[in-house]
């Protein structure tokens, strides 16, 4: 793993917080809010805008040539919210991720793959950005213009890839172990359910969203179209929101029929529902659009497909929740641990890794005193009663603490308590000092 955990290093931000560990969850939520309707629109933007442009040149269409560039100028060529809606979120779910997963084999994995994905949108916007210029000059330069738009989708494409496998191994807890270096982003037929249901549910949004804009927002466009132009602009977006809602909710399905078995509950698919229930919205509206030829639909199209991506962000947090209790990792014992870990960091005297009584203690009460007294039988044995016969061998009674093994029959075995080898020998100096203390006084 030691090659993974150089994210760490990038992030001088990281440090695990306790109650940040709890809403994380919810950050998650919100951040996919943001960034993925945003990727939605860029991708199916230049998708459609090099669709369309191209058969526009070849076909000699002019309108076809208009639309492929009012819909980029529109929908796709803003730096600045490229950077606000795309880039920011995803970094600060990097930190989110990492949080959630803090103590898991994959904490550090799941960072290094949320990096790699924010390195690819980055250039994927960048890329979307130098397309939108290229219709300047596209009837000198078809091929340069083709070029630039296929490099522009085939960045965000593999950014989207990353960024669906890094979210949906989380709901693998049993490959998490093999993760051990950042090449084999996990294929199976989950994971590509979702990225199919990523890609249509893109397209179906952008149509939804070529409809509003063109149409709705802010007053519509309708002074600057004919009839002729605004009806092939309501056939595409009406057309491609039909047909893509309709593909989202077949690969929704899929997704959920192939979630892992420690995913599935109840709960995630009454959630399910919800979502289904959101596309079969879209589904209807869109077709009124289609058959009355009439964009009064448009907000509320989009609306719902809002409300499909909130709930398919809902469920998949909730599907998360199960794979992650399953796992026997219940992020209220992490926020224990993580809460230790800090009070020990951030006290001064016990920076660094040298043991320490002051230190032993500390441990011994937050740790130890749960099934130890030094005097009587608890869950483990008493004090005086085991240490004596390690005779002042530190070494050894560290080592028993750091890896516990089996010793006495008529007790359970003791649980390792997880210590790092500094803190084991800090306990072991505590309670050596402690009982020899006790015995020079009896
Ligand atoms: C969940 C309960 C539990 C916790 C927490 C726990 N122990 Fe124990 N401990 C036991 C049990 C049970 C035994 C007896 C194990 C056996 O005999 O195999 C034991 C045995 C021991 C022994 C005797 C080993 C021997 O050689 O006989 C020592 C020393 C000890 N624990 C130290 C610690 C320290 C230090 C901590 C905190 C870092 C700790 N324990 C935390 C349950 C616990």
């Amino acid at each position: 793993m030691d090659s993974l955990n150089v994210v760490q290093s990038f992030l001088p931000l990281y440090e695990p917080r306790a109650d940040f560990i709890i809403i994380a969850r919810y950050i998650v939520i919100v951040l996919s809010f943001l960034f993925v309707p945003y990727i939605s629109v860029l991708f199916g933007s230049v998708v459609f805008s090099l669709a369309t442009s191209t058969k526009g040149h070849f076909e000699e269409k002019p309108l076809l040539s208009r639309f492929s560039e009012e819909v980029m100028n529109m929908l796709g060529n803003n730096l600045v919210a490229g950077i606000t809606l795309a880039l920011l979120p995803l970094i600060t779910m990097l930190i989110a991720f990492s949080h959630l997963m803090y103590g898991s084999v994959i904490e550090a994995g799941i960072g290094q793959y949320l990096l790699i994905t924010t390195v690819l949108i980055l250039a994927g916007i960048i890329a979307s950005y130098i397309y939108t210029k290229s219709f300047k000059n596209r009837d000198d330069a078809i091929w340069m213009h083709t070029a630039l738009g296929l490099g522009a989708a085939g960045t965000l494409t593999a950014g989207i890839f990353a960024f669906v496998s890094s979210v949906t191994i989380l709901l693998w807890p049993e490959k998490w172990d093999q993760i051990q270096t950042i090449i084999p982003l996990t294929y199976d037929w989950n994971m590509i359910a979702r990225f199919k249901l990523f890609l249509f549910a893109a397209l179906a949004f952008t149509g939804a969203a070529i409809l509003f804009y063109f149409f709705r927002w802010d007053g519509g466009k309708e002074e600057e179209m004919d009839a002729e132009y605004s009806e092939l602009v309501r056939n595409f977006g009406g057309g491609t929101t039909l047909g893509f809602s309709i593909l989202s909710a077949l690969m929704f399905l899929w997704f959920m029929v192939t979630l892992p078995y420690p995913a599935k509950s109840y709960g995630v698919y009454f959630l399910g529902v919800a979502v289904l229930f959101f596309l079969m919205l879209t589904v209807l509206r869109s077709y009124g659009v289609l058959s009355s030829r009439s964009t009064a639909s448009a907000t509320s199209i989009f609306v719902f497909l809002l409300g499909f991506f909130l709930m398919t962000f809902v469920t998949e947090s909730a599907a998360r929740g199960n794979s992650l209790l399953y796992q026997n990792y219940s992020l209220d014992k992490i926020a224990e641990k993580v809460a230790l870990d800090i009070e020990i960091a951030r006290s001064e005297k016990f920076r660094g890794v040298e043991a320490t009584f002051e230190l032993g203690e500390e441990i011994y009460a937050a740790k130890c005193a749960a099934c130890h007294r030094f005097d009587v039988k608890l869950v483990g044995p008493p004090h005086l009663e085991v240490v004596p016969k390690y005779n002042g061998d530190l070494e050894a009674l560290k080592q028993y603490i750091y890896q516990p093994v089996k010793v006495d029959d008529s007790y359970p075995a003791m649980p390792s308590q997880g210590l790092k080898p500094f803190e084991a020998e800090s306990a072991a100096i505590y309670i050596m000092k402690r009982v020899e203390e006790m015995q020079q006084n009896q």
